[in-house]
């Protein structure tokens, strides 16, 4: 039985998710740092974390400390079954991944973090000028978070649960 939902969230995108995720199947969500106190070590969770630089963050760890049954992973690229299956291996994901856009809030990242992603969006120009979605998202910001995106994850707990009956 999954006992909690546990995320890592940096600038809110992640934690908007889990809470949303949290009211969907009234599994109780908290953060990485809460779960210390709140959650056994060994019981089933479902994580949500945030992407930085192709890592998953705080995956390798909590792998260890829980058993995870699935993982929504937490992006500014547009969803793709290509980065998807780089997400996995890169961060040897073996369970179910769902992809889930964040979004990037400026307000909210500390002024290195700021900076490096000035690089990235200056690096995306260079590469490809035409992609003026992914160039103003990187330069600016953008806000991709949408509920519905939680439709396929929902479904698949859903369904585990049916089969576990
Ligand atoms: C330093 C840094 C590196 C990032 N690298 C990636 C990346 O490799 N792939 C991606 O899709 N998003 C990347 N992002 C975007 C975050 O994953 C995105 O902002 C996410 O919504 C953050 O979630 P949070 O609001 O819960 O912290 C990066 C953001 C930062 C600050």
């Amino acid at each position: 039985m999954i006992k909690a939902i546990v995320y890592q969230s940096k600038t809110g995108h992640t934690q908007e998710y889990a809470e949303s995720l949290s009211k969907e199947l009234k599994i109780p969500c908290c953060s990485v740092r809460d779960a210390k106190e709140k959650v056994k070590k060994h019981d089933e969770i479902i994580y949500l974390s945030w992407v930085r630089a192709t890592s998953l963050v705080g995956y390798k760890k909590m792998n260890k400390k829980y058993k995870i049954c699935c993982v929504g992973a937490v992006g500014a690229y547009p969803k793709s079954t290509e980065y998807i299956e780089q997400l996995k291996t890169y961060n040897h994901i073996r369970q179910e991944l769902f992809y889930l856009r964040g979004g990037i809030n400026y307000e909210k990242l500390n002024k290195f973090y700021q900076k490096l992603l000035k690089i990235v969006g200056r690096a995306i120009a260079m590469e490809n000028p035409r992609d003026k979605a992914m160039i103003q998202l990187f330069m600016v910001g953008g806000n991709f978070v949408n509920k519905k995106q939680l439709k396929p994850m929902i479904d698949s707990i859903l369904e585990g649960r049916e089969n576990d009956e």
